[in-house]
């Protein structure tokens, strides 16, 4: 299976669970989801909505029969109240988060509360924060030590715990799944991207307990592996010693808005 059709493969359980009418996609991108929905629901309205306008414009190259564009930002306010029978977030939270922290976020999930009708439902899919346990990284080169030292000293949204053992490190599993994430970001400015964004900033508890705070009933919430092994990402250079398979996971929560 190639990478678009892995994605496809973890996406299409969640995107089942929509129901269809008016479907709005918050964080759109590109519109790979977009042509998801467009196909499933090929007697709905879906509104893509992106910041980037020029990320639209790749949408438009789709030719998507069904869908309407609209550039804005979603932690504001754009549409009625009560207008959506579905609404997504797909990969678009940690973004929202590294950029606005957690009040911009609960703003963002109040404002998708608002905008969803009586019983409308709120898909999300994005990295899962693993729950705190010490895990001990091995460095294999010393380009990959300074990188880490370096990961350490420059990572922005939250401040990464080590302490020094034989050969290596030992720190928290997120931050290790933060690393791993970001230490193939060769290119200074992509690095230097990467240290104001975090990918795993919510744990399932927190996830959960902010959105049952915002209104929302949570009807499934599930754990996908992302990635299966750290050597895909980064090859031999670290070794990861955990108690636990290696944590990488996607949260897929499917929400409603009781009547
Ligand atoms: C990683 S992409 C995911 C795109 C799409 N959901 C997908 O899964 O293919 C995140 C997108 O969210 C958009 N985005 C981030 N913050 C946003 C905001 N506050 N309002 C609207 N779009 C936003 C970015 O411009 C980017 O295109």
């Amino acid at each position: 299976m190639d990478k678009i059709e892995q994605r496809r493969a973890v996406l299409r359980p969640l995107i089942a669970q929509a129901r269809p009418g008016l479907i709005v996609e918050f964080g759109c991108g590109s519109g790979f989801v977009l042509e998801m929905l467009s196909e499933r629901y090929s007697n709905s309205v879906i509104v893509g909505v992106d910041r980037r306008f020029e990320r639209l414009k790749n949408v438009t190259e789709k030719g998507l029969k069904n869908t309407a564009l609209l550039s804005g930002d979603v932690s504001g306010c754009l549409f009625l109240d009560e207008t959506f029978d579905t609404g997504l977030f797909i990969a678009v939270l940690h973004e929202i988060f590294s950029r606005l922290g957690v009040e911009g976020l609960v703003r963002t999930f109040e404002i998708a509360h608002a905008v969803l009708k009586k019983n409308g439902i709120l898909l999300i899919q994005d990295f899962l924060k693993p729950e705190p346990e010490p895990v001990e990284l091995i460095f294999r080169s010393e380009a990959i030590e300074r990188r880490f030292y370096r990961f350490a000293r420059e990572f922005r949204p939250r401040k990464v715990w080590y302490e020094a053992i034989d050969g290596g490190v030992r720190t928290d599993v997120a931050d290790v799944v933060e690393f791993v994430s970001k230490c193939h970001a060769v290119e200074e400015k992509h690095w230097q991207e990467e240290m104001n964004e975090t990918h795993f900033f919510f744990t399932e508890s927190e996830y959960l307990e902010i959105l049952r705070r915002v209104g929302f009933t949570v009807r499934d919430a599930k754990k996908v592996q992302r990635i299966e092994d750290w050597r895909a990402e980064i090859g031999d250079t670290i070794e990861v010693r955990s108690k636990h398979h290696y944590p990488d996971q996607w949260i897929q929560l499917v929400l409603k808005k009781e009547d």
